[in-house]
């Protein structure tokens, strides 16, 4: 594929994924975010794992890791996603209208999922499900849509030229990274300092105590895990909502799944999830016609041979989930949502045609708290609410960084 001077090679198809995955280098490597790095060099800030690479990358990577993906050490953190959806669920009510329907039901999904992270990240709640948002939260969030709106010019010409010209564009997009650093730093330094004893009850007290980090290594990591879990998460959530309200069916066997697994005023956890089949099945299948993030890239470092491809170094490959995902030599009657298939043809799926988080050592460090975020989520909307489609009309997908839909999505959520 061309997109302007940028060539790319497109794979969509398990058997090449495979091979891919098989040769992978010891440091794999992603399409350089060279906006991004041109601002941590310009004020000598350091890299956080969507940009580093080669050994810092994996030194970052495993001090992260046991935390991150282990997941005994996942599923610890089941209460403090619940606390913050006893919120959001209090907000759904408030934001319903006569009708069950939620203006900018993505924004306010968008909402949880920032709630949620930083509880984690920083132990701190920013006020976000209450009607009325604090100052620091407000300016974080706009930094952080700033910075996602300024950087895709300048991928397609050159970040030297803008920082040299000082363009308006380079400007807003230095302007809105200082803002995030320092709103990171300073909620990171505060939690550092208030309990550096309690090392092992904190996710980053004990990132920090366990591993070799700096703090410097510690501030970009963590606005970069920020940046990586917030919409990703929200727009999986909205897309299984969609999916949901579009088969009944579907909605009705999850919720009696839901309550054979918990008494009606039992609090869902990572535990009781253990035991509901089916609520996995629903996000796979809601991932593999929608998935967040539709693609995602490698760098070849050397020269390579993929199936009947001899591809030189340099190759940037792009790794098509949402291709893969919708076809239909990979997954019969792709375009009907039918979690069954990864109940009951299990063995039949190539686990290379599911790769909505990447494939290998470079695969997304959050799948399982976001599994868990969206699982629990999926547990408290559907006991609460019966979630219906309010038309029939089509609703298409738009490449936008993640896949996101064409229009609202037609859903309305009724008391049950
Ligand atoms: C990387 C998807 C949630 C943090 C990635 C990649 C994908 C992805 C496709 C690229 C992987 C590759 O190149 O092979 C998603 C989806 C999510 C999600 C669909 C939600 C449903 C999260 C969460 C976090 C997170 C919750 C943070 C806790 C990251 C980071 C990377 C990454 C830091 C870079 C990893 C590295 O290069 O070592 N994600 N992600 N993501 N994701 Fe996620």
């Amino acid at each position: 594929m061309k997109l302007g001077s940028f060539d790319s090679v497109h794979i969509g198809s398990p058997c090449l994924l495979e091979a891919l995955y098989r040769k992978e280098s010891t440091y794999p490597q992603r399409l350089e975010i060279k906006p991004w790095k041109a601002y941590r060099d310009f004020r000598n800030e350091a890299y956080g794992l969507l940009i580093l690479e080669g050994k810092e990358w994996q030194r970052v990577r495993s001090a992260f890791q046991k935390k991150l993906m282990k997941p005994t050490e996942v599923e610890k953190l089941d209460k403090k996603i619940n606390e913050v959806l006893v919120d959001f669920m209090l907000r759904m009510d408030s934001l319903c209208d006569q009708n069950g329907q939620i203006p900018d039901l993505s924004c306010e999904l968008n909402k949880w999922s920032f709630e949620s992270i930083c509880l984690l990240l920083y132990e701190k709640r920013f006020g976000l499900l209450q009607q009325t948002v604090g100052e620091d939260a407000l300016k974080f969030i706009k930094a952080i849509k700033t910075m996602m709106s300024t950087f895709g010019m300048m991928m397609v010409t050159p970040v030297e030229l803008h920082k040299s010209l000082n363009t308006k564009i380079w400007k807003d997009h230095t302007q809105a990274w200082d803002n995030i650093f320092e709103t990171a730093k300073c909620h990171i330094d505060r939690r550092l300092m208030k309990h550096p004893d309690e090392a092992t009850e904190d996710f980053l007290c004990n990132i920090y105590a366990d591993s070799q980090l700096s703090k410097k290594e510690i501030y970009a990591a963590i606005t970069e895990i920020q940046i990586g879990a917030v919409e990703t998460t929200a727009n999986s959530l909205l897309w299984v909502i969609f999916h949901i309200s579009r088969n009944p069916p579907v909605q009705k066997k999850l919720l009696e799944e839901i309550q054979r697994v918990l008494a009606p005023d039992q609090m869902p956890s990572a535990e009781a999830l253990k035991r509901m089949p089916y609520i996995k099945a629903c996000l796979k299948e809601s991932m593999r016609i929608t998935p967040s993030v539709p693609f995602t890239t490698r760098t070849l470092d050397k020269e390579t041979v993929l199936g009947e491809y001899l591809l030189p170094k340099g190759t940037v490959l792009t790794i098509n989930s949402h291709a893969v995902g919708l076809n239909e030599e990979y997954f019969d009657d792709w375009s009907q949502f039918r979690p069954e298939r990864w109940l009951e043809e299990k063995g039949n799926i190539n686990p290379f045609a599911h790769i909505p988080f990447g494939i290998g050592k470079r695969m997304c460090i959050g799948r399982r708290l976001a599994e868990l975020k969206l699982q629990l989520a999926l547990c408290w909307l559907l006991r609460k609410y019966k979630i219906i489609a309010t038309d029939s009309d089509p609703v298409e997908t738009i490449h936008s960084g993640t896949l996101i839909p064409n229009r609202e999505i037609p859903v309305a959520f009724l008391r049950r």
